[in-house]
């Protein structure tokens, strides 16, 4: 049996339990959550020095029509590769271009995604010699459907210093592996540089792409840890996440090589756009930033200042009054009121390392004599044994397998309950368990869930899964949360357990008493949470059924007045399916997803069923 105290105080839930951490990986923000089209937008991603690799811009005609070379002309200073195209051939005469002309296209991230009656808005900056015109066009891969077509240049004379070009495209039909083509059928020289192609309708209409952010805002996040991970490190301290250069105008942003999950980012998707994101999701935006500590190299503890200058300015940016040297910066992107950010983390998984403990030490006091309210998360665990430096949280990693993570309830039972809260930053299962995003893992992590709510949610503060996005085309990490491709996503069933988890932060946990001899598959909680969308009030029980035989829980609910159980409203939700390594996919992406059934007035004693491996969640709600 399983009897939920309904009449006592219970404890409250940490308003921060549950939340995301999106980490640039697996093209998580360049070629998904960002929702650029345009791959290696500036012709930068070959690197500075030409001749460079403009790939995946590619030529249309053959070299008898046009001449693609990249020198050092841009008009902007910090990313000065452009691209000079040579059309040799012309509109008649011997040497004529073909039919549409020649030139180059962009295929995007394996394909864009062009809808039928979508607004595409386009910018490009462009120079020409000679009297080149130039098409721009969404066309079909092979591209001989044309999907939407302007003519942006009839004549270079206004043109011959560098423009910036701007307009909507709308398209006629769709297509999800579609190109970006430039072409011209007159002989001349142009170039071409920062070119951009976004959809108009985005998130919230700064710049993610909007099927994706929603399945973020579904899951009530409480907080978004950003931009990694790794992704933070970098393999070499060069090819870290450089937090000032990906502010500002984004055709001035340089971009950069992500050299521990090797690929680059034009950095659309940049410490600005991070913040908004969270301010989007009405969410706390935790910044984990560079200690002078990559995977390979280290900045010594006595030349560590610069380093520490630069984070104060990044706080500064991100939540300086708008007349500060950084907080201007901001402004003048388009946000003058401060962003949220309390917490910050010093570093991802580098604790050990040679000057780790030395620069956090000098972090911890720059930021908290600059900004005493800030949270400091430390990446040495405390939780079995006292932290050697101060912090507010330390991070807690955890991947394992699904037996292991279900039997880890009491992880944090022995953990001190004074002192800084752990920040389980990311968790999962991984390995042959996991798959591609099986049940078993969600069922696995379930339960682990269930014991951070009623065991350790006094001293674990934050909880998130990792990682959160896979682009199908560039698994770089298995699993993920969500996966996508240029214009679907899906939920893995890791994704649905969180919903389960989504009113848990700033709820009250109620005293439960279980079966002494309870099968040890099982797991369970109760919650009474408040809906902010109705204003009513729920009493949630969750119960993760871990092994292979149907249980049956003797639920009851003491304590509450009689009649409190409201007549209508409540349901069982069940997520589960016949195999343990079933995942949703493409073709079924909602094989596994939680179901769920209304109930009529249970009163307050029912019985329920748990099917083998799955996770039920029953809503009571209270009149
Ligand atoms: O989540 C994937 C990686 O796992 C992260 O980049 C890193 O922090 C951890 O090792």
């Amino acid at each position: 049996f399983f009897n939920v105290e309904a009449g006592q105080p219970g404890r409250q839930i940490p308003s921060t339990l549950f939340g995301l951490f999106f980490e640039e990986i697996n093209h998580a923000g360049a070629g998904g959550l960002w929702a650029e089209l345009v791959s290696n937008r500036g012709f930068e991603a070959g690197g500075p020095n030409t001749p460079s690799n403009i790939d995946p811009w590619s030529p249309i005609g053959d070299e008898g029509s046009v001449l693609l070379v990249t020198d050092r002309s841009s008009l902007f200073d910090r990313n000065k590769v452009a691209l000079r195209m040579e059309i040799l051939c012309d509109s008649e005469g011997p040497n004529q271009c073909p039919a549409g002309g020649v030139g180059v296209y962009n295929p995007g991230y394996w394909g864009m995604n062009i809808e039928e009656g979508e607004s595409y808005h386009i910018v490009l900056w462009v120079r020409s010699t000679g009297s080149v015109n130039l098409s721009i066009s969404f066309t079909s891969s092979d591209g001989l459907q044309i999907l939407a077509a302007s003519n942006i240049i009839a004549s270079s004379s206004e043109i011959q210093d560098w423009t910036k070009k701007e307009f909507i495209l709308k398209a006629t039909a769709t297509d999800h592996s579609a190109r970006l083509s430039l072409t011209s059928s007159n002989k001349g020289i142009v170039w071409l540089d920062q070119v951009s192609a976004m959809p108009v309708n985005t998130f919230k209409g700064h710049g993610c792409r909007k099927g994706l952010a929603t399945m973020l805002a579904d899951l009530k996040p409480a907080f978004i840890r950003f931009p990694g991970g790794c992704f933070v490190e970098g393999s070499w301290l060069r090819n870290a996440f450089p937090w000032s250069q990906s502010i500002g105008p984004w055709e001035e942003r340089p971009g950069h090589f992500g050299d521990v999950w090797d690929y680059w980012t034009d950095d659309g998707l940049g410490f600005y756009e991070f913040l908004q994101l969270a301010e989007d999701l009405n969410t706390l935006p935790i910044w984990v930033f560079n200690n002078g500590i990559s995977h390979n190299d280290e900045v010594s503890t006595s030349t560590i200042l610069p380093f520490i200058q630069d984070i104060l300015n990044g706080i500064e940016f991100a939540r300086g009054p708008s007349n500060s040297t950084w907080g201007s910066v901001r402004a003048a992107m388009g946000h003058p009121d401060p962003f949220n950010l309390k917490y910050v983390a010093i570093g991802n998984e580098d604790c050990g390392k040679p000057y780790y403990r030395g620069n956090y030490i000098k972090f911890y006091y720059a930021i908290k004599t600059a900004y005493p309210d800030i949270q400091i998360i430390s990446n040495c665990d405390g939780s079995s044994k006292s932290l050697d430096h101060p912090a507010d949280l330390y991070d807690y990693h955890i991947y394992t397998s699904a037996s292991n993570i279900f039997s880890m309830a009491h992880s944090f039972d022995n953990t001190a309950r004074s002192g800084p809260k752990a920040f389980v930053s990311e968790y999962a299962v991984t390995g042959n368990d996991a798959g591609h995003g099986s049940l078993l893992a969600a069922i696995g992590e379930a339960g682990f869930l269930i014991g951070l709510e009623t065991n350790s949610s006094d001293v674990v503060e934050m909880a998130s899964y990792a990682p959160l996005f896979v682009n199908t085309n560039n698994r770089r990490w298995n699993p993920d949360a969500i996966v996508f491709d240029s214009w679907q996503q899906y939920g893995t069933p890791s994704y649905w357990v969180q919903h389960f988890f989504r009113e848990s932060s700033g709820a009250v946990l109620l005293p439960v008493i279980i079966q002494e001899n309870a099968t040890s598959a099982l797991i369970a909680s109760a919650i009474r949470w408040n809906s902010l969308e109705n204003g009513e009030d729920y009493i949630r029980v969750k119960a993760v059924n871990f092994g292979s035989s149907l249980l049956t829980l003797d639920i009851s609910i003491s304590g509450l007045p009689v009649g409190s159980i409201s007549s209508s409203g409540s349901k069982i939700t069940v997520l589960t399916s016949d195999n343990l390594m079933d995942e949703n996919s493409f073709d079924k992406p909602e094989k596994i997803v939680p179901r769920a059934t209304e109930i009529g007035n249970s009163g307050t004693d029912m019985n329920i069923s748990l099917p083998p491996h799955s996770v039920t969640v029953l809503d009571l709600r209270l009149d």
